[in-house]
């Protein structure tokens, strides 16, 4: 299991703190939540606010964009230190486009579905891209309920892009739930409200242990 405890739940007061505690309780990625009110409801922040951790930080930054149009802004989530950029198809045309952009700025590139997005949406798409993230809840907010519903597409996928292939679970995941997503396929898991705002160290290491 990669863990990806995601920034969108930490206390942005702390931020360097809370992000090198989670590297240094064992996590690998950092899950950055950019959300533009328009794809999803809510507001979060740009590639400025990861920016500024980047040189404090070795963690994988795993960039997720909720944002329309996401072809306008890659280049500057890659330039801010992105290792993964994620869109969502839903919120761009140009998905190929994307894809190839994000690889020729150095970077991985990740495909998004929401949670009534069926699969073959990004079935053209999964030997061409890094990794597909599953929405296990409605993007936009943190601390929302997993969708159950979601496992069947998380069973196919992995049918599908074959054992090694980076799946990605984002979405009301805890201690309690994490082992059946992952029996589910994932070999990524987002956490933020099961990390954050609560003892960061204990809950990492809860999430390692729960996923045995
Ligand atoms: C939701 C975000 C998630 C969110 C997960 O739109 O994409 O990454 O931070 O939060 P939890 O783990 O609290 O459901
Ligand atoms: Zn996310």
């Amino acid at each position: 299991m990669i863990l990806s405890p995601s920034m969108l739940s930490a206390d942005f007061a702390e931020l360097k703190e809370q992000i090198k505690e989670v590297e240094k309780a064992g996590a690998s990625w950092l899950h950055i939540d950019v959300m533009d009110g328009i794809f999803v409801p809510n507001l979060s922040f740009g590639a400025c606010v990861y920016k500024c951790i980047r040189e404090h930080s070795n963690l994988f930054f795993d960039v997720h964009l909720m944002i329309t149009k996401p072809e306008r802004y890659i280049e500057d989530f890659a330039k801010a230190g992105a290792d993964m950029i994620t869109f969502h198809i839903e919120a761009t045309e140009k998905a190929e486009e994307c894809i190839d952009l994000i690889h020729s700025l150095g970077k991985k590139a990740g495909i998004a579905i929401n949670p009534e997005t069926p699969i073959d949406a990004v079935l053209d798409y999964i030997e061409k891209a890094d990794m597909i993230l599953v929405m296990s809840v409605h993007p936009g907010y943190g601390g929302q309920k997993y969708i159950d519903e979601v496992n069947d597409k998380i069973k196919n996928l992995r049918k599908i892009c074959g054992e090694d292939y980076l799946i990605e679970v984002d979405g009301g995941i805890k201690a309690s739930n994490v082992k059946s997503v992952l029996d589910c396929g994932a070999n990524v898991i987002v956490a933020g409200s099961a990390i954050f705002g609560k003892d960061i160290t204990a809950s990492v290491k809860e999430f390692f242990e729960s996923a045995k």
